[in-house]
């Protein structure tokens, strides 16, 4: 229950932060705008980032604790092991899973504390005065190694979800012979929807449609 609950949670905020970020394609105004008012929340966006983050922290506990318990359930591995019903992606989800978590220290590190590159800590305001964080991700996406490890990341990301996003209606009970094919079906379109938005961003940057300009 906890695990699914607090995945829900995150699938909330992955799926806001898609709709933030692609602004980006919409020009430096819109997603410059869009961070500073993130930005005035002030208090308030600490209380979100806090329970952001002791959600995240709750899911893996409990995700990892429960992988250790159904491994333990059977001490002795099976002899054979055929797969009959479980997918790639349910069998993976403690690897997709800590996959994705590295990849989440390093965006914090990147975009949020601005540490993995000298030029986003001296970035001149946009002509509003605002961060200018369409630089910062332009900037990130030129290179080809971060927005191959962004590709990468995504996919498992999206891998993790076309199970966790239809699972946790089972963990939660709601569990029907006619329903969960559909629920599981949904989850995987779902998932793959959020990878195409996502990587559109590095991808564009790398095909010089997002490119650095003169703000408007
Ligand atoms: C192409 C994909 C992505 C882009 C372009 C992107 C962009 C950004 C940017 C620009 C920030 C800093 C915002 C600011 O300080 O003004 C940020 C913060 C963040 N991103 Fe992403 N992001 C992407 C994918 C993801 C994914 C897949 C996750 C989670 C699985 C994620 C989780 C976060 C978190 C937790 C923060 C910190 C928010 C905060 O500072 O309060 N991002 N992202």
């Amino acid at each position: 229950m906890i695990v699914a609950v607090t995945g829900v949670i995150l699938i909330l905020f992955v799926i806001g932060h898609l709709l933030g970020n692609l602004q980006i394609f919409l020009g430096p105004a819109w997603i410059n705008g869009y961070a500073e008012h993130l930005r005035d929340l002030g208090p308030l966006l600490w209380v979100i980032r806090a329970f952001l983050l002791v959600d995240v922290v709750a899911h893996i506990y409990y995700t990892v604790r429960l992988a250790i318990e159904n491994r333990r359930a059977r001490p002795t591995s099976y002899r054979r092991k055929d797969t009959v019903k479980a997918t790639f992606a349910s069998r993976h989800m403690v690897m997709s899973g800590l996959i994705v978590l590295a990849f989440i220290i390093f965006h914090l590190l990147q975009f949020s504390f601005r540490t993995t590159d000298p030029r986003f800590a001296i970035l001149p305001a946009d002509p509003l005065g605002h961060y200018d964080v369409y630089t910062m991700m332009v900037l990130g996406f030129s290179s080809p190694l971060v927005s191959g490890f962004y590709i990468l990341a995504l996919f498992l990301l999206a891998l993790h979800l076309s199970h966790g996003s239809s699972s946790f209606f089972q963990s939660l009970g709601l569990n029907n012979k006619n329903l969960t094919p559909r629920l599981a079906q949904g989850g995987r379109i779902f998932a793959w929807l959020l990878f195409v938005g996502y990587s559109s961003i590095p991808v564009a940057v790398l095909l010089g449609w997002v490119t650095l300009r003169t703000h408007s």
